[in-house]
C-alpha cells in the first residue's frame, strides 16, 4: 500500500509541493484548502498529468479533513502572506489561529502521523503547531534550513563553477536573517570552503543567502518563492518516507541540546521513519553559540507574543 501525505494550503507553496510529492509516485497525496473547489482543481489537473509523467499514485483536493484520514505525512503551508496595514504581530497571530485550527482537525484524523509546518514565520508556527498537536517532538519539525542551505549551495556552486551536488552545508537557527552558516563545515567534494574561497566572498555569499527570500520576493513583485521551498519539503517528507535517516536541518523542539531548552529552533536532525529521529549536536565556537543563542531569543519573543495572545484569548484579525 502507498503512504499517505496531506499537504494544507492549495497556494503555491502546498499545490508545488503536493505536485512534486505526487510525481514522485509512491505517496497518495490529498490538498486540503479553505478556498472552495481549488484543491479539488489543481489536484485535478494534476492527475491528469499522470499518464504522462508515469505515477499512479492518487491525488485529491478537499476543503475537510475527513478524505486526510490517517496520513502519514502533513505538511502545512496555510497561512496568510502580510498584508499592507497588518503589524508583524497580527501576522504572527493570524497564522497563528490559522495553524492552531489546521493542527487540530490533521490530529483528529491522522493521530499518528508527522507533521511539518512551513507557514511563517517558521519557527513560532513550528511551536506552535508542536504544542497545539500534543505529539512527542519526534513527530514536529519545520521546514526552513534545508531551503537555506539550498540556497547557500547554489551560489557557492556557481561561484565556483561545480556542480551543486558536491558542494555541502551547514546552517544552524532561525529562517532567513536569522540564519547561522557555520561554515567551517561547509565544504566542496570534502574540501572545507574557506580552502577555496576569500573570506570575503563567503561572507557575500551567506547575506545573499539570508536575503534570500526577500530577493524573490522583490523580482516577484507578489508573492515569495516557492519551487526551492516545496524541493526542500519534498526532500524532508522523502527521508520519512523511505525512512532514509538524512542530516538534514530542520526547526526542532530543543530539550537543552546547543544550550536551549523548551524552544523550537534550526538544528541538524537525522529524519526517517520515526521523523526526528535524533538532534545531532555539535560543538560550537563561542560565536557560533552566541549567534545561535540570538536566533533562539528571538523565536522565544514571537512565542511570547503568542502565549500572550492565548491567555488574554485576543482574536486574530484573519
Ligand atoms: N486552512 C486551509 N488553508 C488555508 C487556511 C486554512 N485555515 N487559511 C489559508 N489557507 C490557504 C489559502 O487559501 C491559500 O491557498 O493557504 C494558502 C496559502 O497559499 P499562498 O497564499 O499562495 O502562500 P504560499 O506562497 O503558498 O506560502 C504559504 O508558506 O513559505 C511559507 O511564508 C509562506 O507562510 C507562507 C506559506
Amino acid at each position: 500500500m502507498r503512504s499517505k501525505v496531506t499537504v494544507v494550503g492549495a497556494g503555491n507553496v502546498g499545490a508545488t509541493t503536493a505536485q512534486r510529492i505526487h510525481q514522485l509516485g509512491y505517496a497518495d497525496v490529498v490538498m486540503v484548502d479553505v478556498v472552495e473547489d481549488l484543491p479539488q482543481g489543481k489536484s485535478l489537473d494534476m492527475l491528469e498529468s499522470a499518464p504522462i509523467m508515469g505515477t499512479d499514485a492518487k491525488i485529491t483536493g478537499s476543503n475537510g479533513y475527513e478524505e486526510t484520514a490517517g496520513s502519514d505525512v502533513v505538511v502545512i503551508t496555510a497561512g496568510i502572506a502580510r498584508r499592507p496595514g497588518m503589524s508583524r504581530d497580527d501576522l504572527l497571530l493570524t497564522n497563528m489561529r490559522i495553524t492552531s485550527s489546521v493542527t487540530e482537525q490533521v490530529v483528529k484524523f491522522s493521530p499518528d502521523c508527522i507533521i511539518i509546518p512551513v507557514t511563517n514565520p517558521l519557527d513560532a508556527m513550528v511551536q506552535n503547531v508542536f504544542e497545539a498537536s500534543g505529539f512527542p517532538r519526534n513527530r514536529v519539525f519545520g521546514m526552513a534550513g534545508v531551503l537555506d542551505t539550498a540556497r547557500f549551495r547554489t551560489f557557492i556552486a556557481e561561484e565556483l563553477n561545480v556542480s551543486v551536488e558536491d558542494v555541502q552545508a551547514f546552517v544552524l537557527g532561525g529562517h532567513g536573517d536569522d540564519m547561522v552558516p557555520l561554515t567551517r563545515f561547509t565544504n566542496v567534494g570534502g574540501i572545507p570552503i574557506s580552502e577555496l574561497m576569500a573570506e570575503e566572498k563567503i561572507d557575500q555569499l551567506v547575506r545573499r543567502t539570508r536575503q534570500g527570500g526577500g530577493e524573490i520576493v522583490e523580482l516577484l513583485k507578489e508573492g515569495s518563492a516557492y519551487y526551492a521551498p516545496s524541493a526542500a519539503i519534498t526532500q524532508m517528507v522523502e527521508a520519512v518516507l523511505l525512512d532514509k535517516k538524512r542530516i538534514l536541518p530542520a526547526c526542532t523542539y530543543l530539550e537543552g541540546e546547543f544550550g536551549i531548552k523548551g524552544l523550537c529552533v534550526g538544528v541538524p536532525v537525522k529524519l526517517g521513519a520515526g521523523g526526528m529521529e535524533k538532534v545531532m549536536e555539535v560543538k560550537l565556537t563561542p560565536e557560533e553559540q552566541a549567534a545561535l543563542r540570538s536566533s533562539a531569543d528571538t523565536v522565544k519573543e514571537l512565542v511570547e507574543v503568542m502565549n500572550k495572545a492565548k491567555a488574554e484569548g485576543k482574536p486574530a484579525q484573519g
